[in-house]
């Protein structure tokens, strides 16, 4: 024991050399939607929408003390991730005039993963200005393909795509919302994860053909512990709710798609065995955090009540939403798990991001060596 405690130390040692100093890829190339989103929403809807919360402070107020275009008071998941593979925070793709040869950013708040024509087929309309579904992304993806690797030998691709990190997600949350607020049901909603999760499939399969060997696919939230969920679809029935507060029917939909999603991730483990591909979950982290809030350090009473919002029993209020003048944020994020009703704080996500470097909240971890 004596003598294996060093060698112990020196592989921890190893590993973190390995992964912080030495890179381990190349780049990180991202896909989704708010929960990735680094700025380029602000960019598409500038002069479109006349006020933009996300560009306006308390968004912003940790870590980068200015609005970055994040849907957070600082880093998300995503930057976290970066920063522990010793990569920089992954830039937006908009204004794409940057040198992106370290990774591209390609989310963007609101996205769906099915097209903006197939939901207005289904006679959902109430959707944001432009499309910036997974299909509008890998297209930009592929724009940005000619400035990274010689696409006329498909071999230079490939090698430069093999060393990166994908990561593809979280999507499907906001084609819910969305099938939900145009006043369907919740089985409805459901109706829809077989063609969310087909389009997240065949997005992956995308970029394992073009040489992606690390693939990170995060599942869905607890959808009815989301607090605009809560607020827009409040019950007067206490059996409506589980005994974390959330509404036991509206988790449903989530927890549904991260079984189908994990289906898919096997499916697509078999077909591309030479492939790491990870099934990253914000589920089961969010629920914890919600059942021990005090043991993450989240000691704000209610662990459902949100750090910016303008007032209402989660302090979440549609007239009044964070981001608009005067909606104050609470003294201190780090407390409080959900930000803004949508989205969860720095705090929270870092909590997140070291379950899935490290497990237990990737399949496998992103950092090999954890089990
Ligand atoms: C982009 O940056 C990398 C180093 O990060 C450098 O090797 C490369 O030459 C740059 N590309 C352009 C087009 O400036
Ligand atoms: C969409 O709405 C129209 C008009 O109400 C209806 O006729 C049609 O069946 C609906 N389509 C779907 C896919 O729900
Ligand atoms: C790729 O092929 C096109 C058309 O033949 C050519 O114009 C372009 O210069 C080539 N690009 C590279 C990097 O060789
Ligand atoms: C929500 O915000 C509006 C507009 O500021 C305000 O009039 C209303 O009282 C707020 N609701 C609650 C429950 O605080």
């Amino acid at each position: 024991m004596k003598i294996l405690f060093p060698s112990f130390l020196l592989f921890i040692s190893l590993i973190n050399q390995a992964y912080s100093t030495d890179q381990a890829y190349n780049a990180i190339f991202s896909f989704g939607n708010s929960y990735a989103d680094t700025g380029n929403f602000i960019f598409l809807v500038r002069g479109v929408f006349p006020y933009d919360v996300f560009e306006h402070l308390p968004y912003g107020m940790t870590y980068f003390n200015q609005p970055t275009g994040r849907g957070c008071d600082g880093r998300l998941v995503l930057d976290f991730v970066a920063q522990d593979l010793g990569l920089p925070l992954v830039p937006p793709y908009f204004p794409p005039i940057q040198n992106f040869s370290k990774g591209a950013n390609f989310a963007v708040i609101g996205a769906t993963a099915l097209t903006l024509e197939y939901l207005s087929q289904h006679n959902i309309t109430n959707v944001p200005p432009v499309d910036t579904s997974i299909n509008v992304q890998l297209g930009w993806f592929e724009q940005l393909k000619t400035s990274l690797c010689d696409t006329n030998t498909t071999q230079s691709c490939q090698d430069y795509f093999s060393k990166s990190l994908f990561v593809l997600g979280e999507f499907g949350g906001n084609d819910y919302n969305f099938v939900l607020s145009a006043g369907k049901s919740i089985s409805e909603a459901i109706s829809f994860v077989p063609a969310v999760v087909d389009t997240i499939r065949q997005a992956a399969e995308s970029l394992l053909k073009q040489g992606a060997l690390n693939i990170i696919i995060p599942g869905n939230l607890p959808t009815g512990c989301i607090p605009i969920l809560l607020t827009n679809y409040a019950s007067t029935k206490k059996s409506d709710y589980d005994n974390l507060g959330c509404l036991k029917e509206y988790n449903t939909i989530g927890f549904y798609h991260n079984i189908k999603l994990k289906e898919t991730v096997g499916q697509l483990r078999g077909a591309y065995p030479q492939a790491r591909i990870i099934y990253a979950d914000y589920y089961e982290p969010m629920i914890q955090l919600l059942q021990n809030p005090s043991k993450y350090g989240f000691t704000v009473t209610e662990p459902l009540q949100i750090c910016c919002g303008g007032g209402g029993p989660y302090n979440y209020n549609s007239s009044a939403t964070c981001g608009q003048p005067g909606v104050p944020a609470c003294s201190n994020p780090s407390t409080y798990i959900n930000w803004d009703g949508i989205h969860l704080t720095e705090a929270a996500y870092r909590i997140i991001a070291t379950g899935w470097m490290k497990g237990p909240h990737a399949h496998p971890p992103i950092l090999p060596g954890y089990n």
